[in-house]
Parts: C-alpha cells; structure tokens; sequence
C-alpha cells in the first residue's frame, strides 16, 4: 500500500467540500433521496435515518419500509414520502431514477428481505449506501458481495466489517483488509470506530476526528447512514458525501454532549444539532 496516502479530516477539508446552498435552488437541485429499512420492532432505526436525510438537507426524501411503520413514519417524519415495501419486513424494494438509495437500518435478515435485496442489487448500477442489516445480509453469502455496485458507500462497524470480510489481530491489519477489499470491489469503506476511517477505492484513508463516546448508543449509526445518502443525492461526490457525512455526525455529536453531556445525548439531539453544525459552516 505504499502508493496511497493519509488525510485528517480536518476544518481546511471540510471548507474544500461544503457548499453554501444556492439561492435559486429547487427541490430538484437537492436529489432524491430514499431510505430503506426497518422491520417490525426496528422502525426506530430507520426513522432516524429517515429525519438524518431530511435535516442533511436532501430535497426529496422517501422512506420505503413495511407497512407496519407507516403511521409511525409519516407522523414523525412527515416530510418524508412513504413507500410500502411489504408487512411486517421488506420483500420488495422498488427501483426509482435519480434517486440515492440508503439501505440497512432495522432492515432485518429474514429471507425475504435478502431475496429483496439481492433482486434489487441486480438490477441496480449507480452507486449507493449500505449499512447494518443490509451488510449482514451481504455477509451470508459469498456471491452477494460482487453485486455491490461500484463506487457504493458502505458503512460497517467492526463487527460488521468482521463478517463481512474476516477477522484480522488487530485495527492495523484490519485497515490494511479494508485497502485491499475498497480497491477489489471498486467501493468506499467508512470503518465506524471512535476515529473513523474512510477509505476510496485507491486506497486513500481519511480520518475523522470529530465524535465522541456519547455515541456509543443504539441508533447512532442510523443517523451517518442517512446523511450520507442525503449529501450523495446533492450531489455531492462519493468521496466527498463520505467524509463530509462522518464529520458533520462526529460535529454535531460533539455540540450534543455539550449541551446534554455524553451521558444522556440521543441520537435524536444529534440529528438536531446538525442545524448548528451547517450554521457554523455557512
Ligand atoms: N467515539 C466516537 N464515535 C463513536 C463511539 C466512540 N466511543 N462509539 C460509537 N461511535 C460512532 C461510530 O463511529 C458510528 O458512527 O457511533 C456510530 C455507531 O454506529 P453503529 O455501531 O452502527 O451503531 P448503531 O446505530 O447502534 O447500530 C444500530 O446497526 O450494528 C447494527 O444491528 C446493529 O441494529 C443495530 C444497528
Ligand atoms: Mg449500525
């Protein structure tokens, strides 16, 4: 890996990347988004996902989950769209033009989600973002992995990592496997820990550094997954969506434990602190 290189996620980066929202913007100018998840008992998960694209700035946000969430949904995130993906779990997820997909949170494993998932990963070429349940369905078979369209974003936590791509000693080793496997598939890997790492398809890392413990709760990892969709579908490119979205996640976690402390921050207050994050940005 001697040819790639290190970055820190640092202000001078984030000043590159962000983009001060143009005055004659529609909703067009800011993508479609749409997030896809949730499961009976996990439409928590996916309703922060949900409010994460929303509040990230997307133009138009759907929400495809079973129908078992639906008033949920539209009651608490009633920007968002609904879209019915079947009852009680997802068995179909529909193909929509222009749209970034953001699949995972609270999907749930059953085999009809997985036979979902995999219809869909078929037939669908641009790049998206997969996480959670998404990934652990990716992990379950061997032949899943090459249907990960180039240039996705993927988002595992350790463990997730793990089954995905296999145990490594140590997080040395481990960011060396997640190298060598972004440059294979042709994808970025966003490795969650308490500094995160992005790695591009080159093999470039870029560390983050904003975040703090307070998000070592349920639910913290919903939220990344909906900005980054958000910021994919603005337009943004894959590289900068990846590493603009852990930071202003990490940004808006550390402005939460200062108003509520590590302790009692929720991932709800993280997504509201996201307004004051892009306030200091604008
Ligand atoms: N310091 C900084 N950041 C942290 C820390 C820490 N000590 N602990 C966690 N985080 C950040 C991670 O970097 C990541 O962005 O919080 C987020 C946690 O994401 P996940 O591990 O995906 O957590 P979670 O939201 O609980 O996941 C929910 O995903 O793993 C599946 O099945 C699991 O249903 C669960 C779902
Ligand atoms: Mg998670």
């Amino acid at each position: 890996n001697t040819s790639s290189n290190d970055f820190v996620i640092d202000d001078e980066v984030i000043k590159n990347i962000f983009k001060i929202r143009q005055d004659f913007a529609h909703k067009g100018t800011y993508g479609k988004s749409i997030i896809v998840g949730g499961s009976y008992g996990k439409i928590g998960a996916i309703m922060l996902a949900t409010k994460s694209a929303l509040k990230a700035g997307s133009g138009l946000t759907f929400v495809l989950a079973p129908n078992c969430g639906y008033e949920i949904l539209q009651t608490n995130a009633p920007e968002a769209m609904f879209m019915n993906g079947g009852e009680k779990n997802i068995n179909q997820i529909e193909e929509q033009e222009n749209t970034v997909y953001g699949i995972g949170p609270g999907l749930g494993t059953e085999k009809e989600t997985e036979k979902a998932l995999v219809k869909f990963l078929e037939n669908h070429q641009s790049p998206l973002i997969l996480d959670a349940d998404a990934l652990n369905i990716i992990s379950k078979d061997n032949n899943y992995m090459k249907l990960i369209p180039k240039k996705s974003i993927i988002t595992p936590h350790p463990k997730e990592f793990e089954r995905l791509f296999g145990k490594t000693e140590n997080s040395f080793d481990r960011l060396d496997l997640a190298k060598t496997k972004a440059k294979d598939l042709g994808i970025y890997i966003v490795l969650k820990d308490h500094h995160t790492q992005v790695i591009t398809p080159s093999g470039n890392v870029f560390y983050n550094i904003t975040g703090n413990s307070g998000l070592a709760k349920g639910g913290s990892g919903d939220i990344l997954t909906g900005i980054i969709t958000s910021l994919l579908a603005q337009k943004y490119s894959e590289e900068e969506a990846a590493v603009l979205g852990v930071w202003l996640h990490g940004k808006a976690a550390d402005f939460a434990a200062e108003k509520y402390s590590k302790e009692a921050m929720q991932p709800t207050d993280v997504i509201n602190e996201l307004g004051n994050v892009f306030l200091d940005l604008n």
